[in-house]
């Protein structure tokens, strides 16, 4: 059976030049890179060289670049390491757990935290943050792109504000990173974290920018590797993986992958579409009829869909590869089960915490009611997706969807 991956928001594989890459890391060159024999300067010199491309990659300094474990190491250095007791903290209620629940256990010691919701579309309005700030303010965290809509946040608008009030600002780029170009200078920003799996590298490895002088406490202490900021013998081989898919990041954000990509998803999208029921979660996009835009209503009663005419200008900027779609009449759960049996593997827009399925509260803080949220799904693609992908998952969706639907229908007149 032909197999098509559409959740690399989840994680990615490694591209075969990272693995090839890493392997004399793990083999010949395996020095710990605090040894000052040749074993120990060879795994130094790949750590420094990673360390360049990063910057590179953020449009940092080089000694602004910390290596670390991934997304969650990153988010809660930002939390834990600069929040105090009596500070006020800024985020928004569609974070990754990794911010959020960091910021549910600063509670115990005194931080008060704001979570600033989306507008329908899932976008943060950069002035709800502003409204947010009080003279207690001492961080502002908010993502790039949303691991679950990929709607980009507008985070220049957000590190003026930060700017302009005296207020750090970190950036959870883990779903950003390698799908839009980085400029920590540009935006501004103090922190930014990123992980290597969701970038063709390798899992347990990220890195994280802190900005020159920002007093970010370390979460691990140690050795005095990473400049005293990050404790612990440095995973030689993962750091040359992310280097290396930081590399092929840079490609392929200025060779046209990201357009060719968001072709891609939107042929996916509009297909999608078409069949009765359905929208998008977090985006205005063109549907099969060219001349219109379809616009979520989360939670509205009445027809599923509304068409209406806007201009291209108003579409919601989103992460080249992620399309999040609600079909409604079915569990989303079920639908991913029947997508896994035809050979594709993609996500649904609930999550299971302690046994219970609960709907999306990425979802859920847009507006959606829960069966809605419920009934969503996400298709995240690869930077290597084909059209012979689109096509496959093209093919068997309608049939998976009609059949769910069907049943439902059926156990519906069972059970009235
Ligand atoms: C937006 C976001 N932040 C943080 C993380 C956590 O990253 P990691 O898996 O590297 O710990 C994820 C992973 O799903 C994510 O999507």
């Amino acid at each position: 059976m032909r197999r098509v991956y559409m959740d690399a928001n989840a994680t990615t594989p490694l591209l075969p030049e990272v693995m090839e890459a890493m392997r004399p890391y793990w083999l010949e060159h395996f020095g710990n890179a605090s040894s000052i024999h040749l074993h120990g300067q060879r795994a130094r010199t790949a750590v420094d060289q990673a360390r360049e491309t990063l910057a590179e990659f953020f449009n940092c300094h080089p000694a602004e670049v910390v290596f670390n474990s991934g997304g969650t190491e990153g988010d809660n250095t930002a939390v834990f390491g600069l929040l105090h007791p009596g500070d006020h903290f800024i985020t928004t209620s569609i974070e990754h757990s990794a911010v959020l629940q960091a910021a549910n256990r600063m509670a115990q010691y005194g931080v008060e935290t704001t979570l600033v919701a989306p507008r329908p579309t899932g976008l943060i309005d950069p002035t709800d943050i502003l409204r947010a700030i009080r003279p207690q303010t001492r961080l502002i965290s908010v993502m790039l792109a949303n691991n679950e809509t990929g709607v980009l946040q507008p985070v220049e608008q957000i590190g003026k504000i930060a700017a302009d009030t005296g207020v750090f600002f970190h950036i959870d780029a883990v779903q950003g990173a390698g799908k839009v170009s980085l400029d920590v200078r540009g935006i501004g920003c103090h922190l930014l974290s990123i992980s290597a799996h969701k970038m063709h590298g390798p899992k347990g490895v990220g890195a994280m920018f802190v900005r020159r002088g920002t007093p970010v406490e370390p979460l691990l202490v140690g050795g005095s590797h990473e400049r005293r900021q990050r404790a612990g013998t440095e995973n030689v081989a993962g750091i040359v993986g992310l280097g290396k898919a930081a590399e092929l990041a840079m490609h392929s954000l200025a060779d046209g992958t990201m357009e060719r990509l968001a072709a891609l998803r939107d042929r996916l999208e509009a297909e999608i579409l078409r069949l009765p029921a359905t929208g998008v979660n977090g985006a205005l996009i063109i549907d099969g009829h060219p001349e219109r835009l379809r616009t979520e209503r989360g939670g509205v009663e009445g027809p599923a869909v509304a068409a209406v005419a806007f201009s291209n200008s108003n579409s919601v900027p989103r992460a080249a590869n992620t399309s999040n779609i609600w079909f409604d009449n079915l569990e989303g759960e079920a639908l991913v089960i029947a997508l896994d049996l035809k050979g594709v593997a993609v996500s649904g827009g609930s999550a299971c915490h302690s046994g219970a399925t609960e709907p999306s509260h990425v979802l859920m803080a847009m507006g959606l009611d829960k069966s809605r949220a419920r009934s969503s799904l996400r298709f995240s693609l690869l930077k290597t997706a084909t059209d012979a992908d689109v096509d496959h998952v093209l093919q068997v969706v309608p049939e998976a969807v009609e059949h769910l639907r069907a049943m439902a229908t059926v156990a519906a007149g069972t059970l009235g």
